[in-house]
């Protein structure tokens, strides 16, 4: 039951042959999902044959297949978990009931704004990184890329079914929506607006998918836990495809950090001038470009109070990251939990009811798995003896949303005047010269096996295939 059907025009293993008029609804959104592809996907790359998994069965073996595809032709479709039987709600006011194969009239809107929400990070991502491949460090890394930019079209598809299915005429409207706005657009931008950033350079690229698709993980991780089980079932899914594209970003920015260092002892220096005359890029401009990501990826968890967020909760729409495994009693009301407030120029701790305070709850379930992997680049720094730490900034560092919304914080955590911001910001946030030192060393490497100087090759190829590999055939 849980292999996939790829004999039909949309591959899915939700039965779509059995529903004439939502399979005919999709096939009508379908060429409308190819020329936004076209339009708006992965640029100059429409004849390659990239060596790509496809999704064969949502079997936690050996779901994916690999080969050479060209990325238009590319079979996205429609795969769900296979449902658990007699599913129940395990938290909220509605816990001990049965999960909702439909959607509750009453958690129609807000379920809806969820689904919209999520799906529109999904081509947004492909949008911020459609220039990308044209800069290339390998083919190892474009190949990557492309493995990112179709399984995020994938998961446009799994919000737009979800939409088609269960949300009627107001569905289809929204499924269209998706298409239409676009990443950066004035008139029509994304929802959120991490996801209006440019994505201009592959150290933002890998910077991105390391911090802002673990946020991914996160509200996916939030919403399989979700009353809704078809939301569940697909968030689950998703969630499978989401862990190659933080690895893409863990191992991206440790590669980079490998070269660096390799050049500092090489040259025997820390100086930035000299780094940089070497075509390596500084662990200082690094900090600066994590300080950043981090920031601006931990506004997209929202307001750090909020009514919705407990509504979300309560009425089982929405869970915590891992919510079966905790031992509260999954329903929280009275509890309570610290959030930050400014008092008198100082951050203080307070205590707000949790129901409230869920927003900030998955926001700190997130830092505390983000910064695992600085560690780990850390541990690289070590190895290679050189004397230099990065650091996740304090979480009230360069907000833009909640109590924190524009308090000026440096990244230690110490309210700052804006005088000492105006003097300090070009050493915490990447300047225009920092910007632009990184993209004069974006330029495309393509030959199989070879790597631009900024970067290291990877330990290890794509499905035990070598480095050296030809990822990518451009035809
Ligand atoms: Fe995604
Ligand atoms: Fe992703």
């Amino acid at each position: 039951m849980s292999s996939i059907n790829y004999s039909e025009k949309i591959p899915n293993n939700v039965n779509l042959s059995d529903d004439r008029t939502l399979q005919r609804a999709l096939e009508h959104w379908q060429p409308n999902y190819l020329q936004w592809w076209q339009d708006m996907g992965p640029e100059g790359s429409q004849n390659f044959d990239v060596y790509l998994r496809t999704a064969v069965s949502v079997d936690p073996q050996g779901w994916a297949q690999f080969g050479h595809v060209k990325m238009p032709d590319y079979r996205w479709g429609i795969f769900l978990n296979p449902a658990e039987q007699d599913r129940k709600i395990h938290f909220g006011d509605h816990m001990g009931e049965a999960a909702w194969q439909d959607v509750p009239g009453e958690h129609r809107a807000n379920l809806r704004r969820i689904i919209v929400t999520q799906g529109d990070t999904e081509p947004a991502s492909v949008e911020q990184q459609r220039h990308l491949g044209l800069t290339a460090p390998s083919q190892y890394d474009l190949r990557n890329l492309f493995q990112v930019n179709v399984e995020e079209g994938r998961h446009l598809w799994a919000m737009v079914y979800l939409l088609h299915k269960y949300f009627g005429k107001d569905g289809r409207e929204e499924a269209e929506a998706l298409l239409e706005r676009n990443s950066g657009n004035a008139d029509n931008p994304r929802i959120l607006e991490a996801f209006n950033e440019k994505t201009p350079d592959w150290l933002s690229f890998f910077m991105f998918t390391y911090f802002t698709d673990r946020d991914g993980k996160f509200q996916l991780c939030a919403l399989a836990e979700s009353a809704f089980d078809p939301l569940a079932r697909t968030t689950k899914f998703m969630l499978t495809e989401e862990a190659h594209h933080m690895f893409v970003g863990e191992s991206g920015v440790g590669r980079v950090i490998t070269r660096t260092c390799e050049m500092m002892n090489q040259l025997k220096t820390d100086d930035v001038n000299k780094l940089r005359a070497a075509g390596v890029i500084d662990l200082p401009t690094i900090q600066k470009y994590l300080n950043f990501h981090f920031s601006v990826t931990i506004d997209l968890f929202g307001a750090d109070q909020s009514s919705n967020a407990a509504t979300f909760y309560s009425s089982g729409l929405k869970g915590r990251y891992e919510e079966g495994k905790r031992t509260d009693d999954h329903v929280l009301k009275g509890n309570t939990y610290k959030i930050i407030d400014v008092v008198n120029g100082q951050l203080v701790e307070k205590e707000v009811p949790m129901l409230n305070a869920l927003n900030e709850v998955l926001r700190d379930d997130y830092i505390k798995d983000s910064v695992g992997g600085v560690e780990r680049w850390n541990r690289l720094i070590e190895k290679a003896g050189i004397d230099f730490r990065l650091k996740v900034p304090h979480k009230a560092f360069h907000r833009n949303i909640g109590t924190l919304k524009g308090v000026k914080v440096s990244p230690d955590g110490r309210v700052v005047t804006d005088h000492e911001w105006n003097a300090k910001v070009e050493e915490w946030l990447p300047t225009d010269q920092d910007r632009a030192y990184v993209a004069s060393l974006m330029g495309r490497v393509v030959e199989p096996g070879k790597f631009a100087n900024w970067i290291a090759p990877p330990v290890m190829g794509i499905n035990r295939q070598p480095v050296n590999f030809d990822y990518v055939r451009f035809n």
